[in-house]
């Protein structure tokens, strides 16, 4: 049974005792972790937050405490009065391994069933159970300390801009629904029968219209939302760290948030990080790397064969070039010994998932040269490819080619990936931390058949490029930067359009009616009939910041109740079905597509 606390009040947290306070009468209260019965010795691993405390009960305890301990199993909750002690065996493996708990008083707070699985690190349990009983699976160390960091970053975060004159500023939830980009979750009104509200996928519209407020710098950690699939990196919901500045442009939201970067790096892994950060243009990520979110800490860069390949016989490369695409190459080098036909076929498999339509290879080892494509090439063609990629005897070259560029650089980005993994390339234990800028303003989309902003439609376009907005999207440059680390988008952000005839122009470029837009976003263009300040700045996903500071492969393990891939959170079951009274006070029917 349960007791009552009675007059013990906790006094000192169990992870942070040593032989300083060895002496002291003290009480401390937790979990028990383990009970280990040696007839007339019992010992109990006490566990709270801060870590692990050993209670320790002997010959000359009390009886009534001593029969006490010896009926506490795992996950029982006790509150323990006694003197700190020097151990006898020192166990090395814990912080507070010199001392222990003798016990002179024990109150048993609440008993546990066995869990379903043990709390302790690295353990095997898979993933779906853990997260049945997330609160069991959150008492594990692993999980504690990426919870308790995420914590003291939030706070780091907070005191930066506070000290920089930000203002956090809380933004509605329950907002009007203005899809671009993700799926909106919709959230029906009672009062308007019919009607939604929609949860926002980022608080842009109100940081911008707070600085038409004159709030002149904000800042929040804000939830978002947004239907999209799930991968390791993504959430439905999930927060961000987002900022507004007035009167700026790129360099000054840059410099401001280098400088928390700088902070943190500093504060939590204790890393000095070089400022001013490296700058790329996003042609430059592309043409290099493949990719617009650049793992730059390792080579395999791409090379552009077009021009060389420019009039080859070779029907593949041809007919790629004159449809407009490319014909580039990466050089695996010193891989020829590694790197195996059969494995070229694998490589040749993850080019197709992103759409390659082949993968040309040549190999050369000591004794043999084979090549999938230069039968076809003349003898110049061949020997200026490999001037261009450094091939040499004992390399691997692998080759895209296609009628659309961003297919090349799709495939042979992943390959890059893949190959750096493979070939173990990554330095361990290194953070690559660069500004992405000059990102194209728009993105077309071949399946819609239609331009979208590629940041998002309140982006302002690079001044140079105005007069292309409608007559030439492709080539718009955007006042947008991403910050990416280790080849993750860390976050981004752009100057935003504070004109609104340049707004109403860019709601056309994306294919917007007049009344379209107006319905939709008439609130901002009549706002900014009031006097709108020049205004940028970012957002930056808090969960990746934490998972990757912390070395983490999902943002699942950063965050205390995430959900899985399907949307769903296990440990309550949500989304669930909700009664039919609900629905009709909603004015809702419900009609399942099968
Ligand atoms: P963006 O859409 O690029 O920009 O989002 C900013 C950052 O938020 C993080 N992020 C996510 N994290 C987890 N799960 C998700 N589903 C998810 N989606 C995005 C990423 C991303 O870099 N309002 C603009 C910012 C601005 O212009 O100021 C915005 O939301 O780390
Ligand atoms: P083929 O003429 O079909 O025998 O192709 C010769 C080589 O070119 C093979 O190794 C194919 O895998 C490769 N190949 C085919 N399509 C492409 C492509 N789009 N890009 C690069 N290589 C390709």
């Amino acid at each position: 049974m349960a007791e009552f606390m009675g007059n013990l009040k906790r006094t000192e947290y169990c992870g942070e005792l040593n032989l300083e306070k060895a002496g002291q009468e003290m009480v401390v209260a937790g979990w028990a972790a383990k009970q280990r019965d040696l007839g007339n010795l019992i010992f109990i691993d006490l566990r709270d937050r801060t870590g692990i405390l050993q209670l320790a009960f002997d010959d000359s305890t009390d009886r009534e405490v001593f029969e006490k301990a010896s009926s506490v199993r795992s996950e029982y909750v006790l509150m323990a009065k006694g003197v700190l002690r020097k151990r006898e065996a020192v166990n090395k493996d814990i912080p507070t391994g010199e001392v222990e708990l003798y016990v002179t008083e024990l109150k048993i707070l609440a008993e546990s069933e066995t869990p379903p699985f043990d709390i302790k690190d690295n353990i095997k349990t898979n993933e779906e159970l853990r997260l049945r009983y997330r609160y069991l699976d959150l008492r594990r160390n692993e999980l504690q300390s990426a919870i308790l960091m995420r914590h003291r970053i939030v706070k780091l975060v907070r005191d930066y801009f506070d000290k920089n004159r930000f203002v956090e500023i809380e933004t509605p939830i329950l907002i009007k629904s203005t899809p671009e980009g993700a799926r909106d979750y919709l959230v029906p009104s009672r009062v308007h029968p019919g009607k939604f509200y929609a949860l926002p996928q980022s608080p842009q519209l109100y940081k911008q219209l707070s600085m038409l407020s004159g709030f002149d710098r904000y800042m929040q950690i804000a939830k978002c939302f947004r239907d999209e699939d799930l991968r390791a990196d993504r959430q439905p919901e999930f927060t961000q760290i987002d900022v507004e500045m007035s009167f700026v442009d790129e360099q000054d939201v840059q410099d401001m948030n280098e400088g928390l970067m700088k902070l943190i790096f500093k504060e939590i892994l204790g890393r000095d990080l070089q400022l001013p950060l490296r700058r790329m243009t996003y042609a430059e990520a592309m043409d290099r790397f493949g990719s617009d979110k650049p793992d730059t800490r390792f080579g395999l860069e791409l090379k552009n064969l077009s021009d060389i390949v420019a009039n080859t016989g070779f029907a593949v490369f041809k007919g790629a070039l004159e449809a407009g695409g490319s014909v580039r190459a990466i050089n695996v080098k010193g891989a020829a010994s590694v790197l195996s036909r059969k494995e070229i076929d694998k490589l040749t498999e993850t080019a197709k998932l992103y759409k390659a339509k082949g993968l040309a290879f040549t190999r050369a080892t000591a004794d043999a040269h084979s090549s999938s494509f230069e039968k076809f090439l003349t003898e110049e063609e061949i020997k200026a490819i490999h001037e261009r990629t450094e091939f040499e005897t004992g390399d691997v070259l692998l080759v895209v080619a296609d009628a659309d560029s961003e297919v090349v650089f799709a495939a042979l980005g992943a390959l890059r990936l893949q190959l750096a993994k493979r070939l173990d390339l990554i330095p361990a234990d290194s953070y690559d931390l660069l500004w992405i800028t000059e990102f194209p303003l728009f993105e077309y989309s071949a399946e819609d058949g239609r331009f979208y902003a590629k940041h998002h439609p309140f982006t302002s376009p690079n001044l140079e490029d105005v007069d292309k907005m409608i007559s030439d999207p492709g080539a718009c440059r955007a006042r947008a930067y991403d910050l990416v680390l280790n080849g993750t988008e860390l976050g981004g952000g752009s100057i935003r359009i504070s004109n609104p005839e340049l707004q109403k122009k860019m709601f056309a470029a994306l294919g917007m009616e007049e009344a379209d837009y107006t319905e939709r976003f008439g609130f901002l263009l009549e706002a900014f009939k009031y006097g709108v300040p020049p205004h940028g700045g970012m957002a930056y996903g808090l969960d990746r910041l934490v998972m990757l500071l912390l070395n983490k492969d999902s943002i699942r393990d950063v965050m205390a109740f995430p959900k899985v891939q399907n949307a769903s959170e296990l440990m309550t079951s949500c989304p669930s079905e909700v009664e039919q009274k609900s629905l009709d006070e909603l004015s809702i029917a419900i009609s399942i597509k099968e």
